[in-house]
């Protein structure tokens, strides 16, 4: 059997008074990827931190192997925010954000062993070319690549991504869905993404989490993406066309 990679028991988040995510249960194995779909404000970013530990329950709790998240490091587990939440106008060149994966620092001496390690990571993500421009100057597509680089330089067991716009970037070398493929398949890494991106979820996960502030649906892609979980998670004004197309193609 596979080994459980993360397993959330009966998880309450509360801000003051309000509850942003209520009794939350489930499970995913070793090598799977997970796909968290859900309404603005239904908790999706609040439940990625909870899992990186980021935020303390007010109930329940979550294991990564075994382990609570505090007592993870990042080689354990990498994080790729969400790219609206990044300052873009900070002063440092992509080699720096993505040594910064290494050392868990800014404060650090560019070694030889270092550099080896930033180039290979970034030939991988196909961003070697602009190792020693500035963050500031890439284009979205390639600060989400550069900010993956640095969160699977340390090669974790485990990548979280909060939002990653995988359709928008095709102009780069290698495609962003081919590279989490290539973390899944060939390196053995369980990927839990929250995405806007259905079709994407629907093809490439194995297990789809329609969230909105408790779980509405579990399970595998096929079995979640119903037209009346659809309605539970996002109601009559969160129909969306694309839905009708994935499902009348699947059948
Ligand atoms: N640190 C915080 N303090 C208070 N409220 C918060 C905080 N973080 C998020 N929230 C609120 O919790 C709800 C869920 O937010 P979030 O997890 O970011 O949703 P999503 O990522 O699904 O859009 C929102 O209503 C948001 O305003
Ligand atoms: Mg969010």
């Amino acid at each position: 059997m596979m080994e459980v990679c993360i397993r959330i028991n009966n998880l309450t988040v509360e801000f003051g008074k309000y509850t942003v995510l209520k009794n939350i249960n489930l499970s995913i194995n070793d090598q799977e990827f997970l796909a968290i779909i859900g309404p603005n404000g239904g908790g999706k970013t609040t439940l990625i931190k909870a899992i990186l530990g980021l935020i303390e329950p007010k109930e329940g709790n979550v294991l990564i192997f075994g382990k609570k998240p505090t007592e993870l490091t990042f080689k354990d587990i990498g994080y790729v925010p969400q790219i609206k939440t990044l300052d873009r106008n900070f002063p440092a060149k992509v080699y720096e954000l993505v040594a910064t994966g290494l050392t868990g620092n800014w404060n650090f001496r560019y070694t030889k062993e270092m550099r080896r390690e930033v180039r290979e990571v970034l030939a991988f993500c196909g961003m070697e070319h602009l190792e020693h421009r500035p963050i500031n100057k890439l284009s979205g597509g390639e600060l989400q690549r550069v900010f993956l680089a640095r969160s699977i330089i340390r090669r974790p067991r485990v990548l979280l991504l909060d939002e990653p716009a995988t359709g928008i970037d095709t102009v780069a070398e290698t495609d962003f869905s081919l590279l989490l493929e290539t973390l899944q398949y060939q390196n053995q890494t369980t990927i839990v993404m929250v995405t806007h991106d259905w079709e994407y979820a629907f093809h490439h996960s194995t297990s789809v989490l329609l969230l909105n502030k408790s779980v509405v649906a579990f399970g595998s892609p096929k079995e979640v993406f119903s037209e009346e979980n659809i309605q539970k998670t996002f109601g009559h004004f969160g129909h969306d066309h694309k839905m009708e197309f994935i499902i009348k193609k699947n059948v």
